[in-house]
């Protein structure tokens, strides 16, 4: 029996760095991965390697239509929704006096509109079979400032919060959902171009992205069957400084 054995499991921005490697460790615990993202290509040779039952949804987590229809084709294929781990995100590095409202608006919806909406319609999916787990990918630069980065730290603060308010409403309802959050610092994926171990100035070594689906596998599993509201800081010590 693996960890995730037979729970369907949504990742989204599964094609890439922390989203890829999630999905891999799910497969491998015995989930069944649907792997959803704006980079069909990627995603699909993905799928292609994890097999079947593993399958694509081309899904832009910033259109609230496409959640409804993704999560609807995921609940009649597999029959529910057991996880969902909204981690697709965008990087922006500019700082708060030259960030342009277009800018700002462009990392809000991915960073934090896409959350929101997949917390709204996972939320009434898993309710509807008794519960689930939701993780939501934040970062270390939610806790504290981040002067090039302001939309960006701003936006994982939302989901910081997001994530609190969703799991207290699920207990509230005894609806069995539970949501939760990870941190991670640099982490070696294509969003930032660093290498795992790389040595960054007063930070440490960058970590691998392995290290931040470990701490999403075990949210997402029923080993944290009482983990709820919780954040899950990924950074080596950075922000226990
Ligand atoms: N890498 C880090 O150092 C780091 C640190 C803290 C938090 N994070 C967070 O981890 C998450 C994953 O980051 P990563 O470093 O693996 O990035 P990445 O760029 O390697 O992967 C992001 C994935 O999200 C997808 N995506 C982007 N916009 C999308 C949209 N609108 N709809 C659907 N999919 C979309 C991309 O196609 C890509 O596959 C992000 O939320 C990021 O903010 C990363």
């Amino acid at each position: 029996m693996g960890r995730m054995q037979d729970k369907v499991c949504l990742v989204t921005g599964g094609a890439s760095g922390i989203g890829l490697a999630t999905t891999k460790a799910f497969a491998r615990e015995g989930g069944i991965v649907v792997l959803a993202d704006l980079d069909e290509a990627a995603g699909r040779e993905v799928v292609g390697g994890l097999g079947e039952p593993a399958s694509f949804l081309a899904l832009d987590v910033t259109d609230e239509a496409a959640w409804e229809t993704g999560i609807a084709q995921v609940v009649a294929r597999y029959g529910r929704l057991d996880v969902l781990v909204n981690n697709a995100g965008i990087l922006s590095g500019t700082d708060v006096v030259s960030t342009t409202m277009e800018e700002w608006r462009r990392v809000m919806a991915v960073n934090a509109d896409g959350p929101f909406l997949g917390c709204k319609h996972a939320v009434a999916a898993m309710a509807e079979v008794g519960g689930g787990s939701i993780v939501n990918v934040a970062s270390m630069a939610s806790y504290s400032g981040a002067p090039p980065l302001v939309a960006y730290a701003a936006s994982k603060a939302v989901v910081r919060s997001l994530t609190q308010t969703t799991a207290v409403y699920c207990m509230d309802q005894r609806n069995g959902v539970r949501c939760n959050s990870v941190h991670p610092g640099p982490i070696a994926t294509p969003m930032t171009g660093l290498q795992s171990g790389q040595e960054l100035p007063g930070l440490g070594a960058a970590g691998a992205p392995e290290d931040v689906a470990n701490g999403i596998l075990y949210l997402a599993s029923d080993e944290a069957r009482h983990v709820n509201g919780t954040a899950l800081v990924i950074d080596n010590a950075i922000t226990a400084r």
